[in-house]
């Protein structure tokens, strides 16, 4: 039965069928590329205690696939239906997973893929339109979505890993001089959150009025050359700088630098990237800092972190319709001159490199390269409503988080939106974070 909606056509079905087939194969070559070059030991160990074995993440993978697609959406049969559990991410802590009786990479990897043949057949004969979980192809998009996440999470543990190099992509693009300085956004009401972005996900929505107050942010991300001064200055010996519970953790982690950072004899600093030695590149953003770290430095620069309610009206606000757009530059889809997204590079670009990527403001580089860590905690939006499941978000909800905005090069495009929320705990650096900093206005602003 084909359900024909007022203002959808057949042809307009059969592009979203094909968008749709299109995403959910990116995120398979892309989780492919993730595993198939690592050996049978390498994708069961455990690199990191905070991280899964990948094939874990792998058969995790196919497991939502399962149950939202196979099950759900098509009302099939189970693949198999007695790995439910295994594979339930509230079920066992990381560190546990190594010592489950999981899959072995061959069977995950046929698993994924039997799963994937009957998702073809669902993906086939089903309407895509009419059913909220359905409807424009959510759940199919939400699926998609969760490979991506986790490919994201799978880049983070192959930065972890060590070894020799596996993954290689070109440089990013670098700028002989980053700009600097900020920009001073109006106070006023802006929407925030969204109701008709087809795939955005529960915690996106609604769409909902906000008051932000006049604010300055800054133009880029804060740089290595950047946060090499704040080093330079002593950042991490100066409690004054750190708040409380962030002081507690510099301390107990013994931190010195951001991660994956070391000191050649020399006094000269280096970045090990997915096994590479490379030395710090100046004007790139800095990566693979905590919440705190963040934090410790807008205290020195004499500035803070942005407001989630700030980034977003940063990065969609329109002044001259007073709409909110779904990227900076409009509401067309990233392209590679826009935005460093989906794993094109191994590594953020240099401050500035996506001039066809500014907000109507002139903020560069708010979608991709980092997540951007902001001030708030994760909460829901007035008026939210889990869906289709609580355990995206409504479980994390209030609890020590940090939103981080805007992705990461380690991001995919259909994972990355001006409303998308991401959270961590603000301990966490292994993630691909950074940060730019805004400021209270002040009467000389006026
Ligand atoms: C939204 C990135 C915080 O990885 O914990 C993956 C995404 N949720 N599987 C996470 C997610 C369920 C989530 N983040
Ligand atoms: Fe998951």
């Amino acid at each position: 039965m084909t359900i024909q909606l007022p203002g959808t056509d057949r042809g307009e079905t059969e592009r979203l069928r094909e968008r749709i087939a299109q995403v959910l194969e990116r995120a398979r070559g892309r989780t492919a590329g993730l595993t198939d070059c690592l050996d049978e030991a390498e994708l069961v160990a455990q690199h990191s205690r905070i991280m899964s074995p990948l094939v874990w993440d792998l058969a995790h993978i196919g497991n939502q696939e399962e149950l939202w697609l196979v099950r759900d959406v098509g009302g099939r049969e189970a693949v198999r239906s007695d790995i439910d559990e295994l594979y339930d991410a509230f079920k066992h802590a990381r560190a546990n997973r190594p010592s489950l009786p999981l899959l072995n990479p061959g069977q995950a990897r046929e698993y994924v893929g039997q799963v994937r043949g009957k998702v073809w057949d669902v993906l086939e004969r089903n309407p895509l339109r009419g059913e909220a979980l359905v409807d424009n192809g959510f759940a199919f998009g939400m699926i998609a979505q969760h490979e991506q996440q986790h490919d994201e999470t799978m880049l983070a543990t192959h930065q972890l890993r060590q070894g020799e190099a596996v993954l290689s992509a070109p440089a990013a693009p670098t700028v002989a001089t980053p700009p600097r300085g900020e920009v001073v956004i109006a106070a006023g009401e802006f929407t925030m959150g969204t109701d008709t972005d087809p795939w955005a996900l529960d915690n996106e929505r609604p769409a909902h009025p906000v008051h932000v107050p006049g604010f300055a942010i800054d133009i880029a991300p804060i740089t290595n050359e950047q946060y090499l001064e704040f080093m330079a200055d002593g950042g991490y010996d100066r409690p004054e700088l750190w708040s409380e519970a962030g002081w507690a953790h510099r301390v107990e982690a013994g931190l010195v630098s951001p991660q994956f950072w070391e000191r050649d004899g020399g006094g000269r600093w280096w970045r090990r990237v997915f096994g590479v030695m490379q030395s710090l590149r100046p004007h790139q953003p800095v990566l693979h800092v905590c919440y705190f770290e963040a934090e410790a430095y807008a205290a020195w620069a004499g500035k803070r972190l942005p407001t989630e309610a700030e980034w977003e009206k940063a990065a969609r606000f329109d002044p001259a319709t007073g709409r909110s757009r779904r990227y900076p530059w409009g509401d067309a889809d990233p392209t590679p001159e826009t935005a460093n997204l989906g794993q094109r590079h191994l590594e953020p670009a240099d401050a500035g490199a996506y001039p066809a990527g500014v907000s109507p403001h002139g903020v560069h580089q708010l979608i991709g390269d980092v997540w951007e860590w902001t001030s708030s905690g994760f909460t829901p939006y007035p008026g939210f409503r889990p869906f289709p499941y609580a355990e995206y978000s409504d479980v994390f909800f209030g609890g020590d988080y940090r939103v981080l905005r805007g992705g990461s090069f380690g991001a995919d495009e259909v994972a990355v939106r001006g409303t998308f929320r991401n959270w961590d705990h603000p301990i966490r650096r292994q993630i691909f974070s950074g940060f730019r900093l805004a400021r209270d206005l002040t009467p000389e602003d006026a």
